[in-house]
């Protein structure tokens, strides 16, 4: 199962850039809202915009994270010369909002590490270009953004790596390659937050830290030679859960007091580390920090997933629209969603159906982008009372007009782990409201963890016609054997009066 950036709400926000974008970026223009061309405020012609006093402030602000040395930006913006060089440049990619990198409707209102800039900030931007891009008065230039070196929240607890470093070829397909790392802890813990460190940015495309608790992993670090074992995709056994994920420009944040993620005792820690080939020879050994939560823990925070895996894009379809759906058994608070697609996705709304009626928004995302992906952490967790229909709707471009299809010409694409095949899912991470482990009180009933069930996301009708034809051993539900069974099925052929395909 195609688990992704698993990542805690609170703890992160990432995205995921890859080289070679930004000529597709620039001819998106999905969203009536982000493609409207900022107009200049009115700023009265004596009023000089300088790079001291008006632009400094919004490069480092919204852009010296990512573009400062040893980060994810291709040069770096900290300096008046590294902008005057790229005024142009600047002026044209924060008007088409190319930069800074941000898919949501929504911005700083609504979410954490949100870079969205306003119509003004884009209008002073211009106006600084087209006026000669001056530096202004040098007492104007605010102090330079202070940015943490090595672990962005301090020394881990501790830190885990592989016992060696991976050799990965010049060329050749994406590798997904899994290392076990024991914990060998006696009890239980809980994590606040984690922090990777990759050990080559140039290959490393992300991360994801699952759990192990069955020996399983170990199992098949052992048959594969080298470092670790390769796995397209998942990890090739159902995790235990997840500790987070990372991607470039993601900033770790710790969890909210009194909550945490569940380490279980004795569970191998599986990084699986998504590698994007070079053209040279690499090394790479990433390693994470992990930190415990301070103080009693009285939620854990948990995950779920909202997912289709029956999605069937024809070939040629330029608009294919699918939904999945999923109840909410227990009141919940939601921290985080993340929506993942791969590259023929165009569009993804996820937002929760009340039982009083009321529609709550979760994301919109209008203009989906496989290499920027993010955890869009809600600044203000989000309650969904039991009973809520959190309600996925996303659509899909599988036509030669999308200049990122990786078939051509197109055939029909249905879920898979490949960057060829495709994904429906959002994951929300949540706490649950009547959740109190200070007071000995566990919630029971889960919402379904990341292996909550390959139907999960689907209708009710659709799974009752999966146990009616899938159910071999008739004792009224799928194993997973007769799930893949279905699932296989219906890739192939299609979903039959699928209610909600
Ligand atoms: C989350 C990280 C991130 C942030 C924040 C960010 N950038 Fe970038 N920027 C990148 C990456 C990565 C690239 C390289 C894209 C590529 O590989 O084509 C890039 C490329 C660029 C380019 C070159 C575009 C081109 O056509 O090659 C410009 C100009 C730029 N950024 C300006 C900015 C400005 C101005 C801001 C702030 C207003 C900003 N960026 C914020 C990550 C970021």
């Amino acid at each position: 199962m195609g688990a992704f950036i698993s990542c805690v709400a609170a703890s992160c926000a990432g995205q995921l850039p890859q080289p070679g974008f930004t000529e597709v970026a620039y001819t998106t223009a999905a969203d009536p809202v982000k493609a409207e061309p900022a107009k200049a405020e009115p700023m009265g012609a004596e009023k000089v915009v300088t790079y001291n006093k008006d632009i400094a402030p919004i490069i480092y602000q919204n852009c010296s994270s990512c573009h400062r040395a040893g980060e994810v930006a291709p040069f770096t913006l900290l300096s008046y010369a590294d902008a005057k060089k790229r005024a142009k440049q600047i002026a044209l990619v924060t008007e088409n909002r190319v930069m800074p990198p941000w898919k949501a409707d929504e911005g700083a209102e609504k979410f954490a590490d949100a870079h969205l800039l306003s119509m003004d900030e884009i209008a002073r931007i211009r106006q600084w270009a087209a006026t000669g891009a001056p530096e202004g008065n040098k007492a104007d230039l605010p102090p330079a953004p202070k940015f943490a070196q090595g672990w962005q929240n301090g020394e881990p607890d501790a830190v885990f790596q592989p016992t060696e470093a991976y050799n990965l070829a010049a060329e050749g397909d994406d590798v997904y390659r899994c290392y076990v790392i024991p914990t060998d802890y006696t009890q239980d813990r809980y994590v606040s937050a984690m922090e990777v460190r990759p050990g080559n940015r140039a290959v490393v495309h992300h991360v994801i830290a699952y759990l192990d608790t069955s020996g399983k992993a170990r199992e098949k670090d052992a048959a594969d030679p080298g470092p670790g074992y390769t796995s397209f995709g998942g990890i090739g056994v159902t995790p235990a859960g997840s500790l987070g994920g990372w991607a470039p420009g993601l900033v770790p944040r710790l969890a909210a007091a009194g909550e945490g993620i569940l380490l279980p005792k004795g569970s191998d820690i599986v990084l699986q580390v998504h590698y994007h080939k070079s053209g040279k020879p690499e090394t790479d050994l990433t390693k994470i920090g992990v930190y415990f939560t301070k103080g009693a823990v009285d939620k854990r925070i948990r995950s779920m997933m909202v997912l289709n895996p029956l999605l069937r894009i024809p070939a040629g379809d330029a608009n294919y629209t699918t939904s999945a759906q999923r109840t909410v058994r227990d009141d919940i608070t939601v921290l985080s969603v993340t929506p993942h697609m791969h590259l023929l996705g165009k569009d993804m709304e996820v937002s929760a159906k009340l039982p009083d009626g009321d529609e709550k928004k979760l994301v919109h995302i209008n203009d989906w982008d496989f290499n920027w992906q993010m955890i869009y952490g809600l600044k203000k967790p989000m309650k969904l009372p039991a009973g809520s229909q959190v309600n996925l709707t996303a659509r899909y471009d599988n036509s030669t007009d999308n200049v990122l299809n990786p078939t051509n010409p197109p055939r029909t694409v249905t879920w898979g782990e490949q960057t060829t095949d495709e994904m429906c899912i959002a994951f929300l991470f949540y706490t649950v409201d009547s959740e109190h482990l200070t007071k000995g009180e566990t919630a029971v009933k889960e919402n379904g963890g990341i292996g909550g069930g390959a139907l999960a996301g689907v209708s009710p009708a659709l799974r009752q016609m999966a146990v009616r034809l899938f159910d071999k051993d008739g004792d009224g539900k799928l194993n997973e054997e007769e799930r893949q069974a279905a699932l296989d099925w219906w890739r192939k052929n299609g979903t039959p009066a699928a209610p909600n395909n």
